[in-house]
């Protein structure tokens, strides 16, 4: 079994640019536990991943794995390491004893901030962190729509088909602009408006008299899109979105907010 120095070496001699932990893992320990514990295809979690040892281990024994990581070992040490794991440049740790080659591929993604938070009154308020363009961006990831905002119509924020689009504002928005609002949708769209309230008619009113239109509440539908009260949270990760080419070329993911994903 190999030992923390050993670990050590071979971490530096992976990724020399980088500061090492002190005491990583030796990778024989975590073969031993995971070869006790998991058959090859299982999914091994590491929610505190470091310098990413378990789930290089797990790779090159053929067992998938998440890994989460909250300070920026993830770009320093993770994501360059299981680069290498997959290219066949890895030579060190159990590489040998497990016969890896290379392969394999993994996605990378990167959390947003909260998007809700409290106000000093203990009332749900949106982050002050999100811009507008955040927003609509999350509000699409919610609600199950594109963000893809239009250069013409402001209205236009995402889609879900090509005749249903979602509007996202913090505005309160009056019965005169819920009015111009379905003029400009018209009778051949739909609209999904997110806004943080409105006035001068009630929700049956606005259905009744704007059925092109169907308005929400911010907070409110956040909170209705969160999990409550579950005595199981599972993860259902057999309904994580597909990859669109092979994550090992590079594996950042369509960033959520439209920037480039580090
Ligand atoms: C000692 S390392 C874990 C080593 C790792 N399990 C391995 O296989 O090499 C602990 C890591 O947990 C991270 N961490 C601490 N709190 C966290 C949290 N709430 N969410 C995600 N990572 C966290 C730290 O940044 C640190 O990198």
């Amino acid at each position: 079994m190999s030992t923390n120095d050993e670990a050590k070496k071979s971490l530096i001699q992976l990724l020399p640019d980088i500061s090492v932990f002190d005491n990583p893992k030796p990778e024989g320990l975590l073969q031993r536990v995971l070869h006790i514990a998991t058959n090859p295809g299982d999914l091994v979690l590491d929610s505190f991943a470091g310098s990413g040892t378990t789930g290089a281990v797990a790779h090159k024994m053929g067992r998938r794995w998440i890994m989460v990581e909250l300070g920026e070992h993830c770009h320093t040490h993770i994501v360059p390491r299981l680069q290498k794991v997959i290219d066949g440049q890895d030579p060190g740790g159990v590489t040998q004893s497990t016969g890896w080659q290379g392969g394999g591929g993994f996605r990378y993604y990167e959390l947003a901030p909260t998007l809700l938070s409290t106000d000093r009154w203990g009332n749900l308020v949106i982050n002050p962190e999100y811009d507008a363009a955040m927003l609509a961006a999350a509000m699409c990831k919610l609600e199950g729509f594109t963000y893809a905002p239009s250069e013409v119509l402001w209205w236009q924020q995402g889609c879900s088909s090509e005749r249903d689009f979602i509007y996202v504002t913090t505005q309160t928005l009056s019965a005169e602009q819920l009015e111009a609002l379905s003029n400009e949708v018209g009778e051949e769209r739909s609209l999904l408006v997110c806004c943080a309230a409105y006035r001068g008619v009630t929700a049956t009113q606005a259905a009744e008299r704007w059925p092109n239109l169907t308005i929400k509440k911010i907070p409110k539908m956040v909170k209705d899109r969160c999990e409550w009260g579950h005595d199981d949270y599972s993860l259902n990760v057999a309904n994580l979105p597909m990859a669109q080419k092979p994550a090992a070329e590079g594996a950042a993911q369509d960033d959520l907010f439209g920037g480039d994903a580090p």
